[in-house]
C-alpha cells in the first residue's frame, strides 16, 4: 500500500518517508528534491525547516509507506507460522479431514452417520486448545488451501465460535464446545447445493441465489435427521445468516429473537470469509475485516459479540505492520501469552530509521515500557491519497 501524507513542516522530524515532489522556492531553487529521505535531509541540512518556512512552505507531501521490501515481508510472514502455530497441525488436519468426510457422507447418504459423533469429540478437543491458548486465533486461515476452502473455513468458524462463546460465558465449557461443534457444521447444508452453484465465479442468478440460501434449511434437516438435538448446534446451522436488522435468512429473525448461538456464528462466519480472501487476490487484513464488521454492526450483527471479536483478534493480528512507541517498525509475529494487546514484534527498522539486525524480536509482554503506537493501516488516516499496489 502506498501512503502519502501532507506533513506539517514542524512535524517532519516525526516521520520517516520520502519527499513526493520537488519542493522549490519562489525563485526556483530546489529546497527538497523529490525522492529524498526526509530524516536524512533533516540531519544533513540543519535549519532546513526554517528555510522552508521562510519560503512560505508549511507542508511537505511525504510517501510514508513503510519501506519493507516484499521479499523481507514474505520472509517474516514465513517465520510467523512456526512461531505461533499453537494449534497442532495434526489436530487441524484431522478436523479438516473429518469435516470433509462428513460432507461426503451427506452427499452420499443424506446423513452424517457416525461422523456426528467423531466431530463432536473433535470439537471438544479444539475447545480445550483454544481455551488454553487463544493466540491460535491469530493464525486462523494460515493453514488454508483453496481446494479445502469449505473445510478450513469450517475449522476456523468452529474455533472462533468456541472462543467467542468462552468470552461471552466464561467457564461454561459445554457451551463453548457446542459452539465449536456448531461452527464446524454450520455450512453442512452446502453438501446438498450443486457444485456449479457453490463454485460459480461471479454473480448468482436469482434462482441460484435461492438454491444457495437453502443450505441453512438443508443443514437443519440433515442435522436433525442425523440425531443432533442440541439446540445450540441446530441454531448455528439454521440461523447463521440471520441479520440483526431482520434482513437475513431463512427465517428473517431480528435482534434478540435471533438465538445468541446464531448471532455468534454470524460474526465468526463473516469474519473468516472476509479474511479468507487474503490468500487469494483481494486480501483483507483482520483489522480491515473487523472494521468492516464494526461498520455494519448497526444493521447486521450483535454489538456485544462484535466487541469480543474486536478485543480478541482485531487489534494486532500476526502479519500487521506496526510502529512502536520508540518509532521502530516491525511485523507482529504473535502473542506470547493471553494478552493480545501486547504482541511480539519482529522489528525490521529501529527507532532511528536504520535497518535492525535480522531476527530482532521485541516482546511487548515483557517490555512494558514500549507499546504499539499505531498499526500501518492507521497511517492512512488523514492522508491525501493512497492506493493499493497490484
Ligand atoms: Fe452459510
Amino acid at each position: 500500500m502506498r501512503v502519502l501524507k501532507d506533513v506539517d513542516v514542524d512535524e517532519l522530524h516525526l516521520f520517516r518517508g520520502r519527499v513526493v515532489e520537488d519542493v522549490v522556492s519562489s525563485t526556483g531553487s530546489l529546497l527538497l528534491p523529490k525522492g529524498s529521505e526526509i530524516q536524512a535531509v533533516l540531519e544533513s541540512v540543519p535549519g532546513i525547516t526554517k528555510t522552508l518556512k521562510r519560503w512560505g512552505v508549511y507542508k511537505v507531501m511525504l510517501d510514508v509507506s513503510f519501506n519493507i521490501s516484499e521479499e523481507d515481508f514474505n520472509k517474516i510472514i514465513e517465520n510467523i507460522e512456526p512461531k505461533i502455530r499453537v494449534l497442532e497441525a495434526a489436530l487441524a488436519q484431522n478436523t479438516i479431514t473429518q469435516v470433509d468426510e462428513v460432507y461426503r457422507r451427506i452427499s452420499e447418504n443424506g446423513s452424517l452417520g457416525e461422523g456426528a459423533y467423531m466431530l463432536a469429540r473433535q470439537a471438544a478437543l479444539l475447545t480445550e486448545e483454544v481455551t488454553r491458548a487463544p493466540q491460535i486465533l491469530l493464525c486462523l486461515g494460515r493453514v488454508r488451501d483453496s481446494d479445502e476452502y469449505t473445510f478450513v473455513h469450517s475449522l476456523n468458524v468452529g474455533l472462533l465460535c468456541g472462543y467467542l462463546a468462552g468470552r461471552l460465558k466464561p467457564g461454561d465449557r459445554e457451551f463453548a464446545a457446542s459452539m465449536t461443534y456448531g461452527g464446524l457444521l454450520h455450512d453442512l447444508g452446502k453438501a446438498k447445493v450443486p457444485q456449479q452453484v457453490l463454485n460459480k465465479p461471479g454473480k448468482l442468478t436469482e434462482k441460484e441465489y435461492e438454491m444457495m440460501k437453502a443450505h441453512s434449511i438443508y443443514g437443519d434437516e440433515i442435522a436433525r435427521s442425523s440425531g443432533i438435538s442440541d439446540v445450540r448446534v441446530l441454531s448455528v446451522i439454521r440461523n447463521h445468516h440471520e441479520r440483526w436488522g431482520g434482513h437475513g435468512y431463512p427465517d428473517g429473525l431480528q435482534k434478540n429473537s435471533i438465538p445468541l448461538f446464531a448471532r455468534i456464528a454470524a460474526v465468526a462466519d463473516v469474519f473468516d470469509a472476509l479474511t479468507a480472501k487474503r490468500v487469494y487476490k483481494n486480501p483483507l487484513s483482520s483489522r480491515e475485516a473487523v472494521s468492516m464488521i464494526l461498520e455494519s454492526s448497526e444493521n447486521d450483527f450483535d454489538k456485544g459479540v462484535v466487541r469480543e471479536l474486536l478485543l480478541s483478534v482485531g487489534l494486532y493480528p500476526a502479519g500487521t505492520l506496526v510502529e512502536l512507541s520508540d518509532f521502530s517498525v516491525g511485523v507482529v509475529v504473535g502473542a506470547r501469552n493471553t494478552d493480545l494487546f501486547r504482541p511480539q514484534v519482529s522489528v525490521t527498522i529501529d527507532g532511528k530509521g536504520r535497518r535492525a539486525p535480522e531476527g530482532t524480536i521485541v516482546d511487548l509482554g515483557l517490555q512494558q515500557d514500549l507499546f504499539v503506537r499505531r498499526a500501518l493501516d492507521d497511517v492512512g488516516k488523514g492522508v491525501a491519497y493512497s492506493e493499493k499496489a497490484g
